[in-house]
Formats: structure tokens, C-alpha cells, sequence
């Protein structure tokens, strides 16, 4: 399942709701991960650091296909501390969902993790609100002190979920450290809102209007003449909804993570906007980080590796292709955990791109095994 059917929800392990969300949800958190402990330590010296989830779900996530489950943003922030200092942490939390249903959830999980003593922030500076994000962010950003630290995460499924009167408003009240890390729902949606169809079209112009906060977006669409011109609009787009964001005083502005279906089907972009050289640095970083689908088929493998070998069968070698630039501490890896043979030389698919082809000396017999086998190899080749 893509994550453009926002409020598809189950009841988690732990009885309360959750949202589903497969493989896609798990890549775009994984990068906030990896730079929420490296931002922590950069602000250390602040005596607040605000952290403000403005579209923040219930706060747990079920894989439809694999029914895994993996915590929201919210509960990943609050358990967080910097790297090797476990008093440095996030000092406040502002937590909004628009879906009572979704925050009711979400409060429970927050008081359980505190209950368990895993929350870092007081419960005095934890504030819910159940209302739509775009109306509460200036009555948000007016009561954190200019001097504090903020880390806003717009977390949308669709462009008119954000508004960019919201965005300014981030910047209107004198605060000197605001980062914003927000998706980008390139091929989710806006690809669709700017198809060839008039209709479509002349229904997104409002809300896209109001998402860009100007009307030069439909220049760039007119600009496109044919569908080989596709690519090179949602380029200009993305170009442009950045150019804006540094327009409004952010220096850095990057993507932070590409999230791509297989291969070279887009999915959305997370951006990082900040004024901290060391948030520049640390996005950069996490961007620079091997792509999660190359991560995510390893553990896998190394899951596999577990596996009782006389549950295997000595049968014909297994492929599997991988795409990407794999680097050679990963094609060590790969060889050294299941003893197979890795090509070193890339071969080329239909559309010219480069796989890596690495052999595997069994196979499992697990039905389970079998079927997260099948499941990567569809997905890598
Ligand atoms: C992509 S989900 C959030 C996922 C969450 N960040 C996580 O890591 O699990 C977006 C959430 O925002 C909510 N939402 C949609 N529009 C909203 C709005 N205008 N204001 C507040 N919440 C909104 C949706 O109901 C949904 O629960």
C-alpha cells in the first residue's frame, strides 16, 4: 500500500489503533533516526528544545503486508536523546492531530510510554491539540521562546493538508533556530494534480495555489508539452517549492530523503529546511546514508542468516539484484554473511540501469522465509 490513503487505520498488538503503512513509512522515519540525535547534541547549549509533529497520526504503524509494526514520530521523538548523553533531549512537545480518534490513541501511547518511564519530556510541557495544524501554528510558534530551539515536522499525505501561509507563519515570530522537516508529496500526489487532464487540473489549482503560495507553478506546467516532459516539471517543482522555503530565510534547504517505490518510481521527498550550519550538515549526511531499500534488503538477508541451516536446502543458488550503487563494504557484507558470491562488475536491466548480482548457496524452506525471499527479489528485480 502507498501511503496516499491517509487514514487507513488497524488495531495494533497493543489494542489501540494504528495506521497503516508499509515499507515507504518505515524509510521516511528511519532518516529522522538518524539525524534526531546529532540535532540534539548540535543544540545542546539552548535551554529549550521544542519539538512540533503537526500531522502526528496515532502514534504506531502496521505493515499491511508484513503486519510488522513500528512506532510513529512522536513516540520516536519522545524517547530520543542526543548520542552518549542521555539528559540532552527535547525539552517540550507539541503534538496535533486533526482526527480525535487518532489523538485519542495517541494520548494513550504517550501515557503508557511515560508509565514505562520512557518519555524524556515532562508531562507539563507535553501539550495534545485536536484541531487542524494549519490553524494552530502561529498560536504554537507564539508561545515557544525566540531563543529556544524548534524542530517542526510536517508530516503530509497530500498538498492540501499544508498550507503555505503555515510555513511563513514558522518564520514570523523572531524565532532564530527553526527547522522544518516536511514531505514533499511529489509523485503522490502532485504528479497527479498537474496530470495532461483539464479537469484535474482546474480542481487542484486552489489547493496547490495555496500550497506553493503562488500561481508560478502553473507556468512550469504549461511549459510542459509532452510526457517526456514529466520528469523535468516535477524537477522545476520541487526546484521551486525549495527556492521558496530559502526565500523565506531558511540557507540550507535539501532533500534529505528520496523515497522511491523500486528502482526509479518516486514516491515523495522529505525537506529539510535550516538555518544551523550543523543542520545542513547533519541532513546532508543522513541524505548521503546508503539508500534504505539497499538497508532494508540487508537486514533482511542477515534476518535470513538466522535461520536453522537445516531448515535449508542445498538447491541451484539464489540471485538476487540489487540496485543502486552497492559499495564494497556492503558487497563484503553481503558475501561474508551468506557466504555467496557477489558480482563485482554491474550488469545493465532492459531500461540500462545497473544491478548487482549476488548468488546465495540456499534456499530456505520456511514457507515464511521463502515468501520475504520472493518478496525481495520482486522488489530488486
Ligand atoms: C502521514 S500521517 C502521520 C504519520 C506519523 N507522522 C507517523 O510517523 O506515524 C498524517 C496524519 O495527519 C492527520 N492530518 C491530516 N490533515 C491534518 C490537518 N490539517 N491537521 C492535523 N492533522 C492532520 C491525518 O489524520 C494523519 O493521521
Amino acid at each position: 500500500m502507498t501511503p496516499s490513503r491517509e487514514n487507513e487505520w488497524v488495531i495494533a498488538s497493543d489494542g489501540l489503533r494504528g495506521r497503516r503503512n508499509g515499507r515507504w513509512g518505515q524509510e521516511k522515519l528511519s532518516s529522522f533516526d538518524d539525524f534526531l540525535p546529532a540535532a540534539l547534541k548540535a543544540t545542546g547549549t539552548k535551554r529549550e528544545r521544542h519539538f512540533v509533529d503537526l500531522f502526528v497520526g496515532p502514534g504506531r504503524n502496521v505493515d499491511p503486508t508484513t503486519s510488522e509494526e513500528f512506532e510513529g514520530s512522536a513516540i520516536r521523538v519522545l524517547r530520543s536523546s542526543a548520542h552518549g548523553d542521555d539528559s540532552l533531549h527535547f525539552t517540550h512537545a507539541v503534538l496535533v492531530n486533526k482526527d480525535s480518534d487518532d489523538q485519542a490513541a495517541l494520548e494513550s501511547r504517550v501515557e503508557r510510554l511515560r508509565e514505562s518511564g520512557g518519555c524524556r519530556i515532562p508531562e507539563k510541557h507535553l501539550e495534545f491539540l485536536n484541531v487542524n495544524a494549519n490553524l494552530a501554528v502561529n498560536h504554537i510558534m507564539r508561545r515557544i521562546h525566540q531563543k529556544a530551539y524548534a524542530l517542526i515536522f510536517a508530516d503530509i499525505t497530500r498538498p492540501s493538508h499544508w498550507k503555505w501561509s503555515s510555513v511563513r507563519a514558522l518564520r514570523n515570530h523572531g524565532h532564530a533556530s527553526v527547522d522544518l522537516y516536511m514531505l514533499f508529496p511529489l509523485h503522490m500526489a502532485i504528479n497527479r494534480m498537474t496530470s495532461f487532464n483539464s479537469q484535474t487540473m482546474e480542481e487542484s489549482g486552489p489547493a496547490l495555489n495555496e500550497f506553493f503560495g503562488t500561481d508560478e507553478w502553473q507556468e512550469l506546467v504549461a511549459q510542459r508539452q509532452t510526457d517526456a516532459q514529466s520528469r523535468n516539471l516535477r524537477r522545476a517543482l520541487l526546484a521551486l517549492y525549495m527556492d521558496r522555503l530559502k526565500a523565506l530565510g531558511w540557507q540550507h534547504v535539501l532533500v534529505a530523503r528520496d523515497v522511491r517505490r523500486t528502482g526509479d518510481a518516486g514516491l515523495y521527498q522529505m525537506i529539510y529546511a535550516s538555518n544551523h550550519p550543523a543542520g545542513g550538515r547533519i541532513a546532508r549526511w543522513s541524505a548521503d546514508r546508503p539508500d534504505d531499500n539497499q538497508q532494508s534488503l540487508f537486514s533482511r538477508l542477515v534476518d535470513l542468516r538466522g535461520i536453522d541451516p537445516k531448515s535449508c536446502r542445498p538447491t541451484p543458488a539464489l540471485a538476487i539484484l540489487v540496485s543502486g550503487r552497492p559499495t564494497v563494504s556492503r558487497r563484503r557484507q553481503l558475501q561474508r554473511s551468506h557466504s555467496g558470491r557477489g558480482d563485482r562488475a554491474p550488469t545493465q536491466d532492459r531500461k540500462g540501469e545497473r544491478r548487482y548480482r549476488f548468488l546465495l548457496p540456499y534456499h530456505p524452506i520456511d514457507p515464511a522465509q521463502v515468501q520475504l525471499f520472493k518478496r525481495s527479489q520482486e522488489r530488486f528485480s
